[in-house]
């Protein structure tokens, strides 16, 4: 398979797509492996030559890791995916998934015929996205990783980064399906952790927990509080604040996910695996195993969990030196459309009733002025700026399983 060269091997290109937070991190630890000539693709406002000149001045990227500094310099950095992008083998999507079609629609005619092309992490809905926009390209293997590995934020752009966090395991699902073990073992080196392989892309779109954190705590918090601004120290913390009201929300919207996976799992049997669509709470106490101090209830597992410590909702200033909520946060611009209306459309397709998630698509959707969801239905005028299976002609669970699941062959999609 494409990238897995062994190490006398000349390098393969790594083009990283993104120049934010997770660029500054991935980018020089790929570097520090002789595997990957390591270019970065930001097309993005006057990103790559802030990169460059960042990178110029400090002699690479350093970010400070847990376990001590990492350093390393990408080969280039570049506007232009026709030079970031040349011969690629890897692609990996380091941005918003609202980003993601432009970025894919840039790269793909530059890269490799049998390339690797991922998102970190994926949101939901990219495999439907993706092999429509890679249509020309009949041997690329897909994958997406469950979250980003890391909690990070930039230090100086174009020079330093830190990772406030890591994970302690991440899946990765491929399409085809059955070539996600091979994409683990090669991101396990690349990342230097646990990436386990998941059963499918589809698993991965309803194990993404970021569709009901992000805009469930938002709506849970927020739904009833009338005009809501702040002084500074008076914002809400995001997580630590979470009441046992806000928890039930969290828990019903997480329950009716497992619906939706029974539902599945029924209907097609051992087909469709979705053992990794963990419930809420599953999930917290899965993935921060040593950083729960109580796991007793959903409330308290968020609340004493320390790699959430002091993280506040997101807010913008207002017009007198008041805190507002910032309803363009990606909580909210990119865990609804590329999330949860994703999920909830697979949903429709199977016949189960969301309505908790229905009350938080719509109460988010009056913050964000989008309209996903009309008298029941995902025919809102926002709709095509979502990722929902019917963009992509999938109208019915079985082409869409068939789409995702089904076999190694390319699933008709058009765009
Ligand atoms: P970021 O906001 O730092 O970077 C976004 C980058 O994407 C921008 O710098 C730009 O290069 C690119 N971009 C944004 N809008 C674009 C557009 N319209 N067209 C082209 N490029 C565009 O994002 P970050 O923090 O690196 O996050 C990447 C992904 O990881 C997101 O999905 C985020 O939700 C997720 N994530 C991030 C975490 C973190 O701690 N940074 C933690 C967990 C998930």
């Amino acid at each position: 398979m494409c990238p897995d060269k062994g190490r006398h091997r000349r390098p393969q290109r790594l083009c990283i797509c993104g120049g934010g937070n997770g660029a500054h991190v991935l980018a020089p630890l790929a570097a520090g492996d002789p595997d990957w000539d390591v270019w970065i693709y930001a097309p993005f406002g006057d990103e790559a030559d802030r990169l460059t000149e960042g990178i110029g001045r400090h002699g690479g990227l350093t970010v400070d890791t847990p376990s001590g500094p990492v350093s390393g310099a990408p080969h280039g950095v570049d506007r232009r995916a026709k030079v970031a992008a040349a011969g690629a083998g890897l692609v990996a999507l380091v941005a918003p998934a609202f980003a993601h079609g432009d970025l894919l629609s840039a790269v793909a005619p530059h890269i490799r015929g049998n390339a690797w092309v991922g998102a970190l992490p994926a949101r939901g809905g990219f495999e439907f996205q993706a092999p429509a926009l890679l249509s020309g390209k009949p041997d690329v293997t897909l994958f997406g990783l469950q979250t980003l590995p890391w909690a990070c934020r930039i230090g100086t752009y174009g020079e330093s980064a830190r990772v406030l966090g890591i994970k302690d395991r991440v899946g990765v699902a491929a399409w085809p399906a059955q070539r996600a073990p091979a994409v683990a073992a090669r991101l396990r080196r690349l990342l230097g952790l646990m990436v386990y392989p998941m059963h499918s892309m589809l698993e991965l779109t309803l194990a993404n927990v970021g569709q009901i954190i992000h805009p469930g705590i938002f709506y849970g918090l927020l739904h009833d509080a009338g005009d809501p601004h702040w002084a500074a120290e008076d914002v809400p913390l995001f997580y630590q604040g979470l009441t046992p009201a806000v928890a039930d929300l969290l828990a019903e919207m997480s329950a009716e996910v497992q619906c939706l996976r029974r539902a599945l799992e029924q209907e097609f049997r051992s087909r469709v695996r979705l053992d990794h669509v963990l419930t809420l709470k599953e999930w917290l106490l899965d993935t921060y195993s040593t950083t729960v101090a109580d796991g007793t209830t959903l409330a308290q597992a968020f609340r004493t969990n320390s790699a959430y410590a002091g993280l506040r909702m997101p807010v913008r200033s207002g017009p007198d030196g008041e805190w507002l909520p910032d309803y363009g946060s990606r909580y909210l611009t990119e865990d609804v459309p590329y999330g949860l209306v994703v999920t909830r459309a697979i949903a429709g397709l199977a016949g189960v009733r969301t309505p908790v998630i229905d009350e938080v698509i719509i109460g988010t959707s009056r913050w964000t002025g989008a309209e996903y969801l009309v008298d029941n239905e995902l025919i809102g005028r926002d709709i095509a700026r979502t990722r929902v299976p019917s963009l992509y002609g999938i109208q019915d669970l079985d082409s869409l399983v068939q789409a995702v699941v089904g076999g190694a062959t390319r699933p008709a999609v058009s765009s």
